[in-house]
């Protein structure tokens, strides 16, 4: 893992989430009340970009088929509302803040 600075920690307002490309991956970064969570940013379905969902709490739903995950763990919390695909867990990444920059243990 490679420790990566992803963001500034003011980009990613309280309760509100974002996407950013590193190295041409792309990281979904969620600040759950206070604290930043770092998961991959695609979703394992058909490739929906998760920072365009929908945030509740620490769940992630998906914008196209509404796949939910907690962005915490990466854990698929529900699946896709279609009957065609299968969605699986999703990694995270260790986020550290130093000041106003946001770093990412990325592999
Ligand atoms: S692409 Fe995310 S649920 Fe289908």
């Amino acid at each position: 893992m490679v420790k990566t600075k992803v963001a500034k920690a003011s980009e990613v307002g309280l309760n509100k989430m974002i996407g950013v490309q590193i190295n041409g991956k792309y990281v979904l970064i969620a600040n759950v009340n206070g604290k930043y969570c770092g998961m991959e940013g695609i979703c394992s379905h058909m490739g929906g970009h998760l920072w365009e969902g929908k945030l509740m709490e620490f769940v992630v739903k998906c914008p196209r088929h509404g796949s939910e995950y907690d962005v915490r763990t990466g854990k698929l919390l529900k699946g896709p509302w279609v009957p065609f695909g299968k969605a699986h867990d999703l990694p995270v990444y260790i986020m550290t803040v130093e000041g106003d920059e946001l770093f990412a243990d990325l592999p």
